[in-house]
């Protein structure tokens, strides 16, 4: 895995834009899988300010996100979907038709199923990710097999509290208990992954994912596994780190 460190936040999120950007300038018709949470926010906006300046053309490019809350549908401000549209989508030349979200409502395994499909069909060029304190990746938490595919999730208490604390003004009993994730094996599949962590709450789940086993203790340690992957962190995720990198 190639390890960047940056120095922080701020420069991370430019370099983790620009390896999209130019992924998307050499592929018009590039496939990404997208991640909501507060991490890639910082990363979209520097997509956004490039698309504005610079033109970085959207229109055949296609993206499959990670997740989505069971139960909320795109009208609720909550809903990834709703995320994606406020924070990359509604401001690049993107064709809504070629966005997907997985669907939180109605007949769950249908959903799934026609997501594994579409992801069948639509090998993702490069996922974006990011990683939970407890070293979920998407909505797989600790013990999720690695052959998993597009499933329902039961939150983990911790993921429960963290998303409370990030989006729902603390109030937990707001945060939906079940998510529709992409699987482990979805993940694997794409050709590249980029993954960023900040802060010192990431700081354990990162020194887990880059330096522990390969363990469904700690999902994202599967991507030692993967043949492309580049982790972005700032100093406070990188602080527990043992090697150089
Ligand atoms: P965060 O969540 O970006 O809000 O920290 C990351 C994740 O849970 O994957």
């Amino acid at each position: 895995m190639k390890v960047i460190v940056a120095e922080n936040r701020e420069i991370a999120s430019q370099e983790g834009a620009k390896i999209i950007i130019d992924q998307v300038k050499n592929n018009p018709e590039t496939i990404l899988g997208l991640a909501t949470g507060t991490t890639p926010i910082d990363l979209y906006n520097n997509m956004v300010k490039d698309h504005k300046e610079n033109g970085t053309d959207y229109s055949k490019v296609k993206s499959y996100n990670l997740d989505e809350y069971v139960g909320l549908d795109g009208t609720h401000p909550q809903s990834y979907y709703c995320f994606m549209f406020e924070h990359l989508f509604n401001h690049i030349n993107i064709n809504p038709e070629n966005v997907h979200v997985p669907v939180g409502k109605g007949d769950l395994q249908a959903a799934c199923n026609a997501y594994n499909d579409a992801l069948k069909q639509n090998q993702v060029d490069i996922q974006l990710l990011g990683i939970g304190s407890n070293g979920h990746i998407g909505f797989n938490e600790p013990g999720t097999p690695a052959d998993s595919v597009t499933h329902v999730v039961d939150l983990k208490e911790s993921t429960i509290k963290d998303n409370a604390r990030l989006f729902f003004n603390g109030d937990e009993d707001a945060v939906p208990k079940q998510a529709v994730s992409m699987g482990i094996a979805n993940i694997m599949n794409a050709k590249k992954v980029l993954l960023l962590a900040f802060g010192e709450g990431k700081a354990k789940a990162v020194k887990g994912m880059l330096e522990g086993e390969v363990t469904p203790e700690l999902p994202a340690s599967i991507l030692q596994n993967h043949p492309d992957v580049t982790v972005i962190v700032d100093k406070a995720a990188a602080s527990l780190l043992e090697k150089q990198y």
